[in-house]
């Protein structure tokens, strides 16, 4: 099992870090256009492989994709993070650009590559791969989802104070500070409702800090996030890898499903060998049902601005 991570900043790194501590692949190549930059990481990494207990191989490369010939799986990091007070749609103009070039020059050297986009915003380069290369939809996933539900799932635990190991629940709809649908209706501690454990308006705090989420991490680093984002990556990574048929909130292609055509947004899908196997479509209420419309317009919005 080969896979790519392309982009050797902080997300990529971290990315590449935890699939290979957690020992599924044969090797993971990593790729950025800074001389040096992706062979410096890599070779860093490398050195903690004795001291973690990994045999991955990881190699870095300066922009040369024949390096990437033949992965199974590839995720785009590459392009600029936000910084603080920055929205991640206010990253479109520059990351459309180089989202589109390396999904091609991926695909160019992979054609059975599956794809998991990470670069901001979201949602709309998921979006933007679908339209742009002829992959299946299968093939391409956006990451979002995984680490929006893994900061619900710490703030749920936080409030209820439970471990974390107790907590179970979902963010669905756009990756934005506006667009997440956290799923506080179907959210657990050991299969117990949480709203047996929270008041409705600490629920709704609950929802509202997940929300912001990416947003209060970039004030307090002055950059985006890492550590998450690049262990909800390899989640996803080794559930594909290793066909698992685990189920998260990925953005994904929807034809119908939750009401929704013609766009990219985060719903519930099971992950295998295939890539999406299938999109899980949940009965929403109505309050989640509308929240999900309201999701969708602003993602659409945002799909506006791409040039297609
Ligand atoms: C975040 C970025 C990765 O939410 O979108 O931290």
């Amino acid at each position: 099992m080969k896979v790519t991570v392309v982009g050797a900043g902080a997300v990529g790194a971290s990315c590449a870090e935890y699939i290979a501590i957690k020992d599924f692949a044969s090797e993971v190549v990593i790729l950025d256009i800074k001389e040096g930059y992706a062979e410096g990481k890599a070779m860093d990494l490398m050195q903690t492989a004795s001291l973690n207990g990994f045999d991955t191989k990881i190699v870095g490369t300066t922009n040369d994709y024949s390096k990437t010939a033949g992965s199974d799986i590839a995720v785009i990091t590459s392009g600029i993070p936000r910084k603080p007070g920055m929205t991640r749609e206010e990253l479109i103009g520059i990351n459309a650009g180089i989202v589109k070039t390396v999904s091609q020059s991926l695909i160019e050297h992979s054609p059975n590559v599956i794809l998991i986009v990470v670069s901001n915003p979201m949602d709309t380069m998921t979006y933007l791969v679908h339209k742009t290369t002829d992959l299946p939809k299968n093939r391409i996933i956006g990451m979002g989802g995984a680490l929006d539900s893994a900061r619900f799932k710490y703030r749920l635990a936080e409030a209820m104070e439970a471990p974390i190991s107790d907590v179970d629940g979902m963010v669905i709809g756009g990756h934005s500070d506006t667009g997440m649908v956290p799923l506080a209706r179907h959210a657990t501690r050991n299969s117990i409702k949480v709203s047996e454990f929270l008041s409705a308006e600490r629920l709704e705090q609950v929802a509202a800090d997940t929300k912001v989420g990416g947003a209060t991490l970039t004030k307090l680093l002055g950059t985006s996030a890492w550590y998450a984002p690049g262990a909800a990556v390899s989640g996803l990574v080794q559930a594909i890898a290793c066909d698992q048929h685990k189920m998260f909130p990925c953005s994904t292609f929807l034809e119908g499903e939750y009401d929704l055509n013609d766009i990219c947004i985060g719903v519930p899908v099971i992950l295998g060998k295939n890539g999406i196997e299938r999109i899980v479509d949940i009965e929403l209420d109505e309050a989640e049902k509308a929240k999900m419309q309201e999701s969708a317009e602003g993602v659409a919005k945002t799909n506006g601005l791409l040039q297609l």
